[in-house]
Formats: C-alpha cells, structure tokens, sequence
C-alpha cells in the first residue's frame, strides 16, 4: 500500500524544481520584485532549517530560512511559505512554520524575521515589529514586517538596518 500521510523533512538541492515551481504558482514573476527576495539574492538559504512537506513522493509544500543582518545581529528571515492549492487549509503551512522555528532555536538562533499577514503568523508567535526599529532594505507595509524572538530579548539587540547577510556572516 502506498503511504499517504505528510512527511516533512529538510530541503535539499535536488528540491529546488519542485520548490520553484510552487513558487511560481503561487506568488507569479512579480515575487522577484519583492523587498523580501532582495535579502535572499546570492544568499543560499539554510537548508537544514528550511523544510518541504511531501505526501506520498509529491512535494506539496516548502519553507525556506535565509541568513539576514538586523543592525548588529545575525537573524534568519523566513519564507516564502508555499503550499500546493490542492492541500492548503489541512495544517501544512503552519507545520512547516512550526518544524522550521524549532529547528532554529535547536541550532542557537535567536530572531526571526518574515514579511506577511499577522493574521496568519499571529497564532505562530510573531508579533509587528515596532515603528522605526527595522530599516527594511525596501519598501514594506510595517504593518506585514513581523518578528519572532527565539531568545527573549533578541529583538532588543536587533535594531537597525535589515540587510542581506555577506557570505561570511552565513550560518
Ligand atoms: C499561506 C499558505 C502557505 C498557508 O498554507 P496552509 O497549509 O493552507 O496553512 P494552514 O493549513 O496552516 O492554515 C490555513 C488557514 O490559514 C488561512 N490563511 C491562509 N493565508 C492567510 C493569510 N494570508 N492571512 C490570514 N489567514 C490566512 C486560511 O484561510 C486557512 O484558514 P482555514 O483553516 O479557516 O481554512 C498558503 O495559503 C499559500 O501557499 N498561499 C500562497 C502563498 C502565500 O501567500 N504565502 C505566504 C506568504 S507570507
């Protein structure tokens, strides 16, 4: 009998098709435009805390984690978040939010940053940011730029410019 129940496991190189692809589909050409893909450009992402959901062989969602600056603080910022359209609302999303943060916390890291709907992540233990704490690297709705300190107080040694993370500061 074929196993059909969700397995989540780290992202590897040989994941990257299927991941663009759901990428594509969901968030078009236009996600390269984005502030949030400007911290990722040459920044490979860190794949043991970036995750895919499979059932079966079928890869049908996926999360990234990618080394960024906040100020004077290395941070992770997390996303894109995409699930297939035919298996969203069973818990796959918040899942995979749920294994990368733990996974972050495991390896020491203290913030995490993302840019999206606080009626979504609010449930996962991100709050907004306050007002001119983060310089993001572009143009953001402050309302969406929400944080996640994995340390209490992490956010406190964090302020300034958000920017991408030179390769020696990649984790
Ligand atoms: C956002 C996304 C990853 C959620 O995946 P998922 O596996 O369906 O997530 P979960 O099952 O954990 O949660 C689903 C619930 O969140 C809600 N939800 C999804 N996106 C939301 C958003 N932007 N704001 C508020 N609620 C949202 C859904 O309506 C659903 O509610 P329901 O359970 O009452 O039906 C998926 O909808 C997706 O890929 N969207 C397109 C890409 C995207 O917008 N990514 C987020 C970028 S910040």
């Amino acid at each position: 009998m074929v196993d059909l129940s969700l397995v989540l496991s780290p992202q590897t190189p040989a994941d990257l098709a299927a991941i663009e692809k759901l990428d594509e589909r969901a968030f078009g050409p236009g996600r390269f435009a984005r502030s949030a893909y400007r911290l990722r450009e040459g920044v490979e992402p860190d794949h043991a805390l970036s995750f895919v959901a499979r059932v079966g062989t079928l890869l049908v969602g996926a999360n990234r984690m990618t080394p960024i600056c906040c100020g004077p603080s290395p941070a992770l910022l997390l996303g894109p978040l995409t699930v297939d359209p035919a298996f969203r609302s069973g818990g796959i999303g918040e899942a995979l939010v749920g294994k990368s943060l733990e996974a972050a916390r495991a390896a020491g890291h203290k913030l995490v940053l993302l840019v999206g709907d606080m009626s979504y992540y609010g449930k996962m233990g991100f709050a907004p940011a306050p007002p001119d704490w983060l310089a993001f690297i572009g143009p953001v709705d402050p309302a969406r730029l929400l944080y996640c300190e994995l340390v209490e107080g992490a956010l406190e040694q964090a302020k300034g410019k958000v920017r991408r993370a030179a390769r020696a500061d990649a984790f």
